[in-house]
């Protein structure tokens, strides 16, 4: 019988991306909803690791599979790292990503492109059915703010996101070509590694 892993988000754009990156694990890839799991999860953790492992944790509760969970965000070196672990809660859950993002671009008026640096951060953690251990990697991908919102590709703050070696943003790469330089690229990619190095996943 197939192998089942959950992937514990109700993101619709992280599950996107999650599906085409994991494309030839020879496993069962369900989302939440899909699992027909619901679950209130208080993220109070300090670092995204520790906020993915409380996912993981949470969900892995509610089935006997290998649950997958990401906490990722957005880190602008000029705002002291903000919104980091609160960047889907920056200026509220509620509020729009057209205006989150511009709200970044305008905290960042005036400011040169070399002051301009920004990361994407992903930390995923396996919780898995049997071992005691939960599995952390980690994934990042350096770029600036862009001054404008530009693109229709991603979710959140990929049209701020600019990558220079692209010469555009994040949200206007193709979506393949997102996964394959993405942070979240990266780590899934070294968490398949590594749970096939450990026998996990077969
Ligand atoms: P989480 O679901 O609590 O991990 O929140 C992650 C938040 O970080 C998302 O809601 C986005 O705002 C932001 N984020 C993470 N990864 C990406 C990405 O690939 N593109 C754009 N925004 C991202």
């Amino acid at each position: 019988m197939k192998q089942k892993i959950v992937f514990a988000t109700g993101n619709e754009g992280k599950m996107r991306e999650v599906r085409m990156i994991l494309k030839d694990v020879d496993a069962e890839l369900l989302s939440m909803k899909e699992a027909g799991i619901k679950v209130d999860i208080v993220e109070d953790g300090t670092t995204f690791e520790e906020n993915a492992i409380i996912k993981a944790k949470a969900v892995a509760k509610q089935i006997d599979a290998i649950v997958l969970a990401d906490d990722s965000g957005l880190e602008v070196d000029y705002l002291n790292k903000e919104p980091g672990i609160y960047s889907s809660r920056y200026m509220g859950e509620d509020t729009s990503y057209e205006i989150k993002n511009r709200e970044i671009i305008h905290r960042l008026e005036g400011v040169e492109d070399a002051k301009r640096t920004a990361r994407f951060v992903s930390a995923i953690a396996a919780v898995v059915p049997g071992r005691e251990e939960v599995f952390t990697v980690r994934g990042i991908v350096e770029g600036q703010i862009g001054y404008e919102i530009k693109g229709e590709n991603g979710f959140g703050y990929d049209p701020i996101f600019y990558l220079p070696e692209y010469g555009c943003t994040s949200a206007e790469i193709p979506p393949e070509k997102k996964n394959e330089i993405s942070h979240r690229g990266k780590a899934l990619r070294e968490m398949k590694a590594l749970l096939e190095k450990e026998n996990i996943l077969r």
